[in-house]
């Protein structure tokens, strides 16, 4: 069982289904309003747990009733949560979802996440030993995330990062990125090349970046720097909410397959999670991603 370290953002999603994204400056009548646990940190902890890795989670919530029910929620998920910090005086991340048609938007009001400082990295150091790998996200200061990388780094622990919302990196952080995984969007963000075309970009980068475009799957390079593609699983869509956070988690919980099999299994994993609504609801166990599997070797 891998030893993932996950250190990231928690939110409550209050999510929406409509039948039409609102314009600028409209109101429309959505349908259905449900709350889930979401944050992209909380979200990957949830995949790798659910597929077998031994996870910690390193995350900051305020104490109010959102965050005591998001850190019972990841207990009951098997996560290790003694490193979740409770901010007294910021209010627990939320998000505001759009989901229409199996497609969302969403806007986050990060809260307490943003006060996930590195001096909580550093009371954590024991996790980072114990650390197979180590999985980070953008929706907690760069600082922690530079920090976490700089403790992965002295660990000599892999560290994944998931850019995600995208923002210029430093060359110092991109250094200590052992997995870069961008979407398509993202990737010329955070390489600080948004004009150069992608297949460019993953040649420089052999091995080191994973880029996913939605449904149609993900792309890196080789070690001789040629691209190769892993085309998605089709399912049927309910809400992709979350389905780039299960890829991520399962890169994770799989760290040490090489990097085509890595690449499968966690196409795979986020294919089954966007077939039920919420960003976790579908993230699937590790013998439902394996039936998943061995159902499309023989078909
Ligand atoms: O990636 C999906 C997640 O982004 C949601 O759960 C929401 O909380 C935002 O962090």
């Amino acid at each position: 069982m891998s030893k993932v370290l996950v250190i990231g953002s928690i939110n409550m999603d209050l999510v929406v289904e409509t039948s039409q994204f609102p314009a600028p400056g409209e109101t429309i009548l959505g349908r259905q309003f449900r709350t889930f646990p979401g944050g992209k940190g909380a979200n990957q902890a949830v995949a790798a747990s659910r597929l077998g890795a031994q996870v910690t989670l390193i995350g900051c919530v305020g104490n109010d009733a959102f965050g005591r029910e998001l850190v019972a929620h990841l207990g009951r998920e098997g996560i290790d949560t003694r490193h979740v910090r409770i901010d007294e005086r910021a209010s627990t991340g939320v998000a505001a979802i759009t989901v229409c048609q199996a497609e969302n938007s969403i806007v986050v009001a990060p809260g307490a996440n943003h006060a996930l400082a590195p001096d909580d990295l550093h009371a954590a150091h024991a996790a980072f030993a114990a650390a197979d790998v180590v999985l980070c996200q953008l929706e907690i200061p760069l600082a922690t995330v530079e920090a976490a990388a700089a403790l992965a780094a002295d660990h000599g622990t892999p560290f994944l990062l998931n850019p995600a919302p995208a923002v210029p990196l430093s060359e110092s952080l991109l250094d200590r990125v052992t997995l870069l995984t961008p979407n398509e969007h993202e990737l010329g963000i955070v390489l600080g090349k948004p004009d150069d075309d992608w297949i460019g970009l993953l040649r420089r980068h052999p091995q080191r970046i994973l880029m996913t475009r939605g449904a149609e799957g993900a792309w890196f390079a080789d070690s001789s720097g040629q691209v190769r593609h892993q085309a998605a699983f089709a399912v049927e869509a309910i809400d992709t909410t979350g389905a780039g956070d299960t890829f991520n988690g399962a890169l994770a919980a799989f760290w040490g397959m090489d990097l085509p099999d890595l690449a499968r299994h966690a196409c795979a994993a986020g294919a089954l999670s966007v077939t039920k609504a919420g960003a976790q609801s579908g993230m699937p166990t590790k013998a439902e991603l394996e039936e998943f599997l061995n159902k499309k070797n023989r078909s």
